[in-house]
């Protein structure tokens, strides 16, 4: 019996791939939606395109975003313990180009935008949802940091669906 468990571990493990372009093709296949998260502190705003964004609880309702250790955007989220969750809706198009690139604290990161000022951050007007989330715990994951929050205010538009988001590869964005 023991012997034949032996075995059959033996034959999965030879064919679970251990080099990094399986690995990257297969966290790749992990489906997730994208978003602008944005973040406001002491008269300063940004945003930032993030698809590492999930549901984490249900009670209280929570959300866990990572955010590469080091952005400009995480100033801003640790100063006020908050941002604003803006998901973007099938027609992502625009907002990559808008906030692909990244922006310092310096640069205005909503010029050209239709934007409302939230005690979380700014609200995107063309995102199809929008979740004010404070911050309960932030945990080192790497190279980048994950952000668990609850959910305390939100809103949608009614009908509109997300974009979906899959790679490649998971090592990249
Ligand atoms: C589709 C997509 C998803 C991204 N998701 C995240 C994310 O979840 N977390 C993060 O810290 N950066 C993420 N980024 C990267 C940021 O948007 C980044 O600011 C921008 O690409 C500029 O990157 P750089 O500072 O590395 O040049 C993502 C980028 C893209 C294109």
């Amino acid at each position: 019996m023991a012997s034949s468990l032996l075995r059959a571990f033996a034959r999965t493990c030879a064919v679970v791939k251990r080099d990094q372009e399986s690995i990257g093709a297969a966290v790749g296949r992990i489906p997730s939606g994208c978003a602008i998260l944005t973040a406001t502190h002491a008269g300063r705003s940004t945003g930032l395109l993030v698809s590492w964004v999930q549901q984490a609880a249900f009670e209280p309702m929570a959300l866990s975003v990572c955010v590469k250790r080091g952005r400009p955007v995480e100033e801003l989220i640790e100063g006020s313990s908050r941002f604003l969750i803006n998901i973007l809706g099938h027609h992502p198009a625009a907002m990559f180009k808008h906030f692909g690139k990244g922006f310092s604290l310096e640069e205005d990161a909503f010029a050209g935008l239709d934007i409302r000022t939230t005690e979380y951050g700014p609200l995107i007007e063309s995102c199809i949802a929008h979740l004010g989330c404070s911050v309960m715990n932030k945990v080192p994951a790497g190279d980048h940091n994950l952000y668990i929050a609850s959910v305390e205010a939100a809103g949608v538009v009614d009908g509109a669906a997300p974009y979906t988001h899959v790679r490649k590869s998971g090592y990249s964005y």
